[in-house]
């Protein structure tokens, strides 16, 4: 994504989210710089590692999703390192417009679809080949609804396919955002996710917000059998 291109804004599909988290991150991305977020990072380092360490022969072409991808730039590197498409849905349209902003006339752009949409809540309409999400999980305090996910996220994966999941560690915090959280081990996330994957690599990670905190991260890149 070098050159610049005069496109018009890829458009948001909007599935209307209603409910208590379309409400509590819309207020989050109105009221806080997308740069001043606790979870903002300049640079998705971890995630780029861990999606290679996945696809080692490269992406070539295929799909990804990124759930609850907010305002990343993570959806930019990836169709950059070879993915085909990718999905970018996320409950607050503030976020993706933020995330659409800033790849907005490159070359690759158009590769990149915005849904806003509650993952709870969403049925996939196609299949992906990577699963990212990196801190949204964690607000998944409830065993039924980390069942819910769960499901959703073997119906959109391609027999085959990987997933990088991050969540808040062991010794991560126990509040994002104002939400309670559930923190996980990458060997619980592994377990989560069930005898149906194979784990590639785990991995804790140390993030520093903005405001200069540390937070501790889990992480497991996994393939679907
Ligand atoms: C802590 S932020 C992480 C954002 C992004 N993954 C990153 O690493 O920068 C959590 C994101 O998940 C989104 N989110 C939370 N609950 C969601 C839900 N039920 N469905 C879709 N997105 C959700 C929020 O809007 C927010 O953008």
């Amino acid at each position: 994504m070098n050159e610049r291109s005069d496109t018009r804004p890829a458009e948001i599909v909007d599935t209307d989210p209603a409910g208590p988290a379309a409400a509590h991150w819309r207020d989050v991305y109105r009221t806080r710089p997308a740069d001043q977020v606790s979870w903002f990072q300049t640079e998705p380092q971890p995630s780029l590692e861990l999606v290679r360490a996945v696809f080692p022969e490269g992406p070539g072409g295929r799909a990804a999703i990124d759930v609850g991808g907010g305002a990343s730039p993570l959806a930019a590197h990836l169709v950059r390192d070879g993915f085909g498409h990718v999905t970018v849905l996320d409950v607050s349209e503030q976020a993706l417009r933020t995330a659409r902003a800033a790849v907005q006339g490159e070359p690759g752009a158009d590769a990149i679809r915005w849904l806003h949409a509650d993952l709870l809540a969403w049925r996939p309409d196609r299949t992906f080949d990577l699963w990212h999400d990196r801190a949204v999980f964690h607000f998944l305090t409830d065993a039924s609804d980390r069942a819910a996910y769960l499901d959703t996220l073997r119906e959109a994966l391609a027999p085959g396919g990987a997933v990088v999941l991050g969540t808040f560690g062991p010794e991560g915090p126990t509040h994002c955002s104002g939400l309670p959280v559930a923190r996980h081990s990458p060997d619980e996330l592994a377990a989560e996710l069930g005898d149906a994957f194979t784990p590639v690599e785990t991995r804790i990670q140390v993030h520093r917000t903005p405001a200069g905190a540390s937070q501790s991260f889990a992480w497991l890149a996994a393939r679907r059998r």
